[in-house]
């Protein structure tokens, strides 16, 4: 597997296997690498011929400084996972590799009506950082696909409408979510939980699909539901920020003939703010 620090060196290395004809797939995450990140590398083998994944713990997107600083960083694990699953390179580039004029002075992406809600409401200034640094590593890489998880779903929406919106040439491809044998979806995140935690935690997914099943069989009052599910968030022990049932392709508040949805919640637990998400077609 290549290791790649600079855009120099990325760039050769880019140009050399396209001029093979080989088409490149960029699976862009923040290192603290778990089996979520490796099966997406896996879907990434499956449709490209060179799969790159890069690891930077991008400043610009976290809100909280204690939680950048806090954020794992586990380098040589990471490098030792991505040999097992023969990755062709990994791009490690640094803080000021990525902002060699700083954060401030450094142009930014927005992309309206995705990132003002859910998340974005809580994280200000988050969606503005991830999707500048995907751009950057975008023109960085010149990736023919790009892959991204349903795990974080407003960000994958968000990606998609930034590469409609400016017309980059990548293409986008949404992962399904990797689950502990609980239904836990695995996160970075999940280590600031106690084993005790981690099996209340698998509470999210099980109020997921108990709202799901209750849409499937023809419950249209959502903000009951809704309600319901932060109830007993709250009793289960967790601090919710929002349990939320969406339209699937742009977020805005599910109407009742919309049959395409998405059930959305975030919640704290202990130290760790938890996301999760399921798809509930009415078709
Ligand atoms: P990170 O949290 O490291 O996640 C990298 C990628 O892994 C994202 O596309 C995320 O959705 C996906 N992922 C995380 N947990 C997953 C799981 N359990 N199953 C499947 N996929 C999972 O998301 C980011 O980094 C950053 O915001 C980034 C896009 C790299 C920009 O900095």
């Amino acid at each position: 597997m290549k290791k790649i620090t600079t855009v120099t060196e990325l760039r050769q290395q880019i140009t050399q296997w396209k001029k093979a004809g080989q088409r490149v797939a960029l699976v862009p995450t923040m290192g603290n690498l778990h089996q979520g990140h490796l099966s997406l590398v896996e879907t990434a083998k499956q449709i490209a011929d060179k799969v790159i994944v890069s690891l930077f713990v991008n400043p610009l997107q976290f809100d909280d400084k204690t939680d950048l600083s806090a954020y794992p960083r586990t380098l040589d694990a990471d490098i030792e996972q991505l040999i097992s699953v023969e990755c062709a390179g990994v791009f490690i580039p640094t803080v000021q590799t990525m902002y060699p004029e700083g954060m401030d002075g450094q142009a930014k992406i927005t992309v309206p009506a995705i990132d003002d809600k859910l998340c974005g409401q809580a994280r200000p200034g988050h969606f503005d950082g991830v999707a500048t640094v995907v751009a950057k590593l975008f023109n960085m890489v010149q990736p023919d696909v790009a892959v991204f998880g349903e795990k974080d779903y407003q960000q994958l929406l968000l990606i998609k409408k930034m590469v409609i919106d400016l017309n980059f040439a990548t293409e986008i491809i949404g992962a399904a979510t990797f689950r502990e044998k609980n239904g836990l979806a695995m996160s970075s995140r999940n280590q600031y939980l106690t084993e005790q935690q981690r099996q209340q935690a698998a509470s999210l997914y099980r109020i997921l699909n108990d709202i799901k099943i209750k849409l499937i069989k023809g419950e249209t009052d959502f903000s009951k539901l809704e309600q319901q599910a932060i109830a007993e968030l709250k009793q289960l022990g967790f601090e919710p920020d929002y349990v939320d049932i969406r339209h699937a392709g742009n977020l805005t508040p599910a109407k009742s003939s919309d049959k395409a949805l998405r059930v959305l919640l975030a919640a704290r637990l202990g130290r760790a703010r938890l996301i999760d998400n399921i798809a509930c077609d009415l078709d």
